[in-house]
């Protein structure tokens, strides 16, 4: 439809049409007869005379079944404006990718435009329109669940993954109908929860927001997405979604936002127990004056939009923008003219969980995990040794990961069977040993005597599928207990050891890594994850993840992240003596830094030079390091260069990632990596909120992981 059209749609609507665009509910109320919920949900009862004008559906899935809902949904609809479908496909539909934090952690943005790409297709194809993803949330604390869904601690890392996840699901334009509009989330800050406790307050200065936490969600909406969700969580004492600074000055005027903002799961409603609003009334008064556009899941706007707009307190014109901007979106996506889209079962049929989809996956998730420690052990030979493997992941456990609804847990490859095609000589025996939380005597000793008969061991250990994501933090963040108990058992019988975990966060690896003589992590792998860890447990394919989120030595040591601040006492340079910013018991460090990661060959970094030791605005610097692959495999490694601003207007980090490549190497094969610094790249927001670079000097560093060491120096002259 022609856009000028849509003013003359909107001036047709009634008051009660408009803000039935303003809410969104599921799909039940459309597919069954009899719609009625009673008992516990009935606070979840879509009103029968919201059913005609909802404006959107959350959760329907199924070419099938989102057609009969647009169809019964238009029937009844007065002006057959189309509904817009939206739902969860966080790291997949069917075909299930290594969850975010693993597809941060391949240090390679094209992996987020694939995945992205082919998550878009089966969405689109089942009659989603839109996508709650990606989240960009800012993570510096494991205990919380939901660092799974993201790509880390680093906000440079962060925008690359941003950018790369929208332009994944959005493709070029919606002429194709296998693009999806993405949502990105959740504004803002719901990254930063204290204590780690899911939906807790998050407290930081403004400064401190605008400095860290707002440049991945800026690069989601400098490279299109159509929406953003608000947060659970209060910024300065407000709640996301009634907080009218946050969404209008900030989200909207100053970073540029112009699509749909759409509150999180029931949001409005919880300003009552936040406690800012009342009651219902209040709650809607307070996200509709904060121009929150869309309602998910409750009904407030529905019931008190107009007696706030009879009262003068809300005006129309707010609502008439909401819902501009909604009608544009679905003229957009072309549901004017096919309220469809995409939805067909035949093409369900065929490319929903393709070959091609699932090679993807396969390929993805091996570049995601990271090989943490390697005495030796890895690669395994295919000479004919026996391997036992043990562990509640080798065999059954779900290996998809949380947010994976259609993912169908029993058809993710096997890590037993994988394991034994590639090891065509020699012989895999297997023992469960332990299930995700319990074992028993019985299943104990199975993996004992496996593993005595064999001349290495594979652990496929981990955190279920439930133990992260959404509500589901943990305080100890160690393996559970009898996973750790059958690993030391195991160890006491002193043959070689390769941990393989699963798990959703960085984790505390205090029981594991004494007892490993080498540690990979999988993370949640996905649909492929299983032959994704054979092959990389027998050298098929050459690790190259890299973390994006620092791995602590102890839960204590939390929040622990590598672009901290120096402090005035360092403890570095106050080796000797009390008065240091240090811990009596543990040291500053993580156990495993952000940016580490091994490979089966090495890397040999030359000399870094600089282009110039002295940066204007008019002349970037450009920072050369020549790599060589000095070992006996090809393999991939992240380059990673970080500054550091000697002397600031308010204290600065001690490093801060700038820029990474991902280098691929033949056996002795060198290649020049080059990085460009730019002035605007050394800007930060200074105490008065604007973003400014500061003249002096600078330190480089250029290496493996954020523990590179200091390559070069130069000023800035302003
Ligand atoms: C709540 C979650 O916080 C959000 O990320 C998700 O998109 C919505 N529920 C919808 O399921």
């Amino acid at each position: 439809m022609e856009e000028s059209k849509l003013q003359d749609l909107l001036n047709e609507m009634t008051l009660e049409e408009k803000v039935g665009q303003l809410t969104q509910v599921f799909g039940q109320p459309y597919l069954d007869d009899n719609y009625e919920v009673t008992g516990p949900m009935s606070f979840l009862a879509v009103p029968s005379e919201l059913v005609p004008v909802a404006g959107s559906i959350l959760g329907a899935s199924g070419a099938e079944s989102t057609r009969k809902i647009q169809d019964v949904y238009l029937e009844k609809s007065r002006l057959k404006i189309p509904l817009l479908f939206m739902a969860d496909v966080i790291h997949g539909y069917k075909t299930i990718f290594p969850i975010p934090l693993g597809i941060g952690a391949s240090w390679n943005p094209d992996t987020a435009v694939k995945t992205a790409k082919i998550s878009a297709v089966e969405t689109a194809v089942s009659g989603i329109h839109v996508t709650f993803s990606p989240m960009v949330d800012l993570v510096r604390d494991p205990r919380w669940g939901r660092v799974m869904e993201s790509t880390g601690e680093d906000k440079f890392l962060n925008e690359q993954f941003a950018e790369a996840f929208v332009r994944g699901y959005q493709g070029d334009s919606y002429s194709d109908p296998y693009a999806i509009a993405s949502c990105v989330k959740h504004f803002a800050a719901y990254g930063a929860p204290e204590g780690g406790r899911d939906y807790n307050t998050v407290n930081m200065s403004e400064r401190q927001l605008r400095e860290d936490y707002l440049s991945a969600y800026q690069a989601a909406i400098d490279a299109g997405t159509e929406l953003v969700m608000t947060s659970f969580n209060v910024v300065d004492g407000i709640p996301s979604t009634g907080n009218r600074w946050l969404l209008k000055d900030l989200l909207r005027d100053e970073m540029g936002f112009e699509g749909v903002v759409i509150s999180d799961w029931g949001a409005v409603k919880e300003m009552i127990p936040h406690g800012v609003a009342a009651d219902e009334k209040e709650a809607a008064l307070k996200a509709l004056n904060a121009t929150n556009d869309i309602e998910m899941m409750t009904f407030t706007y529905h019931r008190y939009a107009k007696d706030h707009i009879d009262a003068g307190h809300v005006d129309e014109k707010l609502i008439d923008e909401s819902v501009m901007r909604i009608l544009k979106l679905k003229n957009k996506l072309g549901l004017f003219e096919n309220p469809y889209r995409a939805a067909s079962q035949d093409d369900e049929k065929d490319l929903i969980f393709s070959d091609a989809h699932r090679q993807t996956a396969l390929e993805v998730a091996e570049e995601s995990m990271v090989l943490l420690k390697n005495d030796s052990v890895l690669p395994l030979e295919d000479n004919g040794q026996t391997v036992a493997l043990i562990g509640p992941f080798a065999e059954g456990e779900d290996m998809l990961g949380a947010w994976s609804w259609k993912g169908e847990a029993e058809t993710a490859s096997s890590l037993h069977a994988s394991l034994k095609s590639a090891l065509t000589s020699g012989n895999v025996l297997y023992a469960k040993g332990s299930a995700i939380t319990e074992t028993t005597e019985e299943w104990m000793e199975e993996a004992v005597k496996a593993a005595s008969e064999a001349d290495v061991v594979i652990m496929a250990l981990g955190e279920s599928a439930e133990m992260s994501g959404e509500a589901a933090s943990r305080s100890d963040i160690t393996l559970p207990q009898s996973q750790a108990d059958l690993l030391k058992k195991i160890a006491e019988l002193g043959k070689p050891i390769a941990t393989v975990l699963f798990n959703g966060r960085p984790l505390d690896l205090n029981t594991v890594e004494p007892y490993s003589d080498a540690i990979l992590e999988a993370w949640f792998p996905g649909t492929e994850g299983g032959e994704a860890v054979a092959n990389l447990l027998t050298g098929k394919t050459n690790p190259s993840g890299k973390l994006p989120m620092s791995f602590p030595e102890s839960v204590g040591q939390i929040p622990v992240y590598y672009n901290h601040y120096n402090t005035g006492r360092p403890a570095e340079e106050r080796e000797e003596g009390r008065y240091a910013s240090r811990y009596l018991d543990v040291s500053n460090y993580p156990k495993y830094a952000f940016g580490y990661g091994l490979s089966y060959t090495s890397f040999d970094y030359s000399k870094v030079t600089l282009s110039s030791d002295i940066m204007t605005a008019d002349e970037p610097i450009e920072v050369n390091v020549t790599l060589t692959n000095t070992g006996k495999r090809a393999g991939q490694e992240a380059v990673q260069l970080y500054i550091r601003d000697l002397v600031g207007e308010v204290v600065r980090p001690k490093k801060e990632l700038k820029g990474f490549r991902k280098v691929q190497l033949n056996p002795g094969e060198s290649k020049k990596v080059s990085f460009t610094l730019s002035e605007d790249m050394l800007t930060y927001v200074h105490q008065d909120l604007t973003k400014q670079a500061d003249a002096g000097e600078f330190d480089v560093f250029v290496g493996a992981s954020s523990l590179a060491e200091h390559s070069g120096r130069f000023s800035l002259k302003i």
